[in-house]
């Protein structure tokens, strides 16, 4: 029997131009590729010759369930094919990554695994917000704000301070995550932002307070929110966020 291979793959937060040269490279090189909801569709065409489907979920939406989504993994590659799994971010963040892994692992499928920018790291920095910062953040907690005593549980094994917390699928649970950190000792007053669609052109940054969380204008596009006083930093690294070479006119070669 043909036993086809599945490589797993993380696409970073939107644009293609963040996936890295190897996702891309099997990106154009596959047979099917299997694509979530948060991965931008538009960018696979004229990467890729291969059948693509979607097989996401948005929060709160009906979709193709998770053992579905195996099943289409393992029958496609027991047709011989070279499957990709493309998802947004990394696949081991919160990404469900390991759950596929173990299915195709349990099945016989040989898979392999391609770390993306997970967007827990790719949207502050996107924003100008450096995750950790000598002096200010010496570690990052990151963590889902879909369920909130999950939330409460893991915040309540860490001292505030020197820390930065992100907080995924956290949006639409803004309360929550306010109240969580609130009761783990976190002060009205920390530095608090939300960057919304990151790496797409829809990209929007929030900057306030934790006091002023809940009240942030931010849509219901996907978004992360990062705590902590490395969000001040942004005052000065996002003055050059977006910039590039060509924008600000510096060709190759210099004058
Ligand atoms: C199911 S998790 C997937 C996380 C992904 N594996 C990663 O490493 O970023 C979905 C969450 O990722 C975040 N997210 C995904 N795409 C985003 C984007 N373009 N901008 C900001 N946040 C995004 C949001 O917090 C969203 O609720």
């Amino acid at each position: 029997m043909t036993v086809g291979f599945v490589s797993i793959i993380g696409a970073g937060p939107g644009d293609p131009d963040l996936w890295t040269v190897r996702a891309a490279r099997r990106i154009a090189e596959a047979d099917v590729v299997f694509y979530d909801a948060l991965t931008d569709a538009a960018g696979l065409v004229g990467r890729t010759s291969a059948r693509c489907f979607s097989v996401g979920k948005r929060a709160g939406e009906r979709g193709v369930c998770q053992q579905t989504i195996h099943e289409l993994l393992i029958r496609t590659a027991r047709r011989g094919k070279h499957v990709v799994r493309l998802k947004s971010g990394d696949p081991f963040v919160f990404g469900r990554g390991a759950e596929e892994s173990i299915a195709l692992a349990a099945a016989g499928i040989p898979f392999e695994v391609i770390p993306g920018v997970s967007t827990a790291i790719g949207a502050p920095a996107l924003a100008g917000i450096p995750v950790t910062h000598r002096g200010v953040a010496s570690g990052l907690l990151v963590v889902s704000g879909h369920r909130p005593e999950i939330l409460r549980g893991v915040l309540s094994g860490v001292r505030p301070g020197r820390l930065t917390v992100v907080v995924l699928m956290g949006i639409a649970r803004r309360p929550d995550v306010v109240a969580s950190l609130v009761e783990c000792g976190w002060a009205l007053e920390t530095p608090t932002a939300i960057v919304t669609a990151a790496a797409t052109t829809a990209q929007e940054v929030w900057t306030g307070r934790l006091d002023t969380l809940i009240s942030a204008e931010c849509g219901l596009l996907p978004g992360v929110i990062v705590v902590g006083d490395v969000v001040g930093v942004r005052e000065i690294v996002g003055r050059f966020a977006g910039q590039t070479a060509a924008t600000v006119g510096v060709r190759r070669g210099g004058s």
